[in-house]
């Protein structure tokens, strides 16, 4: 029986009408003749040509499914098992949660701090009510504090499982999360200093305001782009 490693498997994975192969606990099945493994895209999300093993765990039925497709090879154990640190491998298999909710459970910290922190901002500029604008710095600095967060999970995760391969919404995040959180701490700092910043708009203050509203764009951009990974958009 073919043995496969993790790059040969992603070959297999149903775009352009090639054959559509996962990989469950260290064996490889062809499920090209289902329909619901179409194009390589299982119920919106899976993906072909990987080692599903943990996804399976969150399914609605058993690993039996399976066993309706003929095994094509197995998967080669270092593929499977790459080089995690002994101490995290035991810990992810004690705490399997660890292994993909870190990042999706702590996303939405950022997402809304970053993006109420305009909103906040410019509340205050329509009411001229102070609390507003006191609200937009708290808002700031959780987002500061969160987006480190994301960050470290989100690394985490890319790590783990995708291999820390460079896809298309990696090469947008990881920049862009970096340029979200420099341009939040410098605007944390600018407010702290200058907490009138925002009362005549005028010259530099006008600076502040744009950099506030670019980190809603960027919080949207960033999750766009994570929400992309996890939920393929299908493409006909
Ligand atoms: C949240 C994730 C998932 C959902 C909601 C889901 C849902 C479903 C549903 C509703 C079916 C049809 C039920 C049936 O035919 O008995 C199905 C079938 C199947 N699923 Fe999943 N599934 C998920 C994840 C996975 C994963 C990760 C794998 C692979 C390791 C997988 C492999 C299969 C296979 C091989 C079938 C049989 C398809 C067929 O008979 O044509 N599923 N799934
Ligand atoms: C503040 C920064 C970030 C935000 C707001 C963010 C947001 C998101 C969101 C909304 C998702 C979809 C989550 C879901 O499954 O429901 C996601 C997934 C993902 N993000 Fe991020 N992200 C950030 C930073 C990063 C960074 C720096 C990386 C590093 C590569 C990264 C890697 C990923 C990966 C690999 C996924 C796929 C889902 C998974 O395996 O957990 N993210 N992100």
């Amino acid at each position: 029986m073919k043995e496969f490693d993790a790059d040969e498997l992603a070959g297999y994975n149903g775009e352009n009408q090639k054959p559509v192969y996962i990989a469950h606990d260290g064996k490889v099945y062809d499920v090209s003749q289902s329909k619901r493994w179409r194009n390589g895209l299982h119920m919106k999300r899976h993906r072909a040509g990987a080692d599903l093993t943990t996804d399976i765990q969150a399914a609605p039925h058993t690993p039996d499914v399976l066993e309706r497709y003929p095994q094509v090879g197995t998967l080669k154990k270092e593929a499977a098992d790459r080089e995690i640190p002994p101490p995290l491998a035991w810990l992810l298999a004690r705490i399997p949660m660890l292994r993909r909710h870190p990042h999706p459970m702590t996303v939405h910290f950022p997402i809304v701090f970053m993006f109420f922190t305009p909103v906040f901002t410019l509340l205050y500029l329509l009411t001229g009510l102070k609390s507003f604008e006191t609200t937009a710095y708290h808002c700031l600095g959780a987002g500061i504090l969160f987006c480190a967060v994301a960050i470290t999970t989100g690394l985490f995760t890319w790590w783990l499982n995708y291999m820390a391969k460079m896809l298309k919404p990696v090469k947008i995040k990881i920049p862009l999360s970096l340029a979200m959180l420099t341009t939040a701490i410098v605007l944390f700092i600018w407010r702290t200093m200058v907490p009138d910043v925002l009362a005549t708009l005028a010259g530099a203050n006008i600076v502040y305001l744009l950099l506030v509203l670019s980190l809603g764009i960027m919080v949207m951009v960033i999750g766009w782009n994570g929400a992309a990974m996890t939920f393929p958009v299908e493409k006909e």
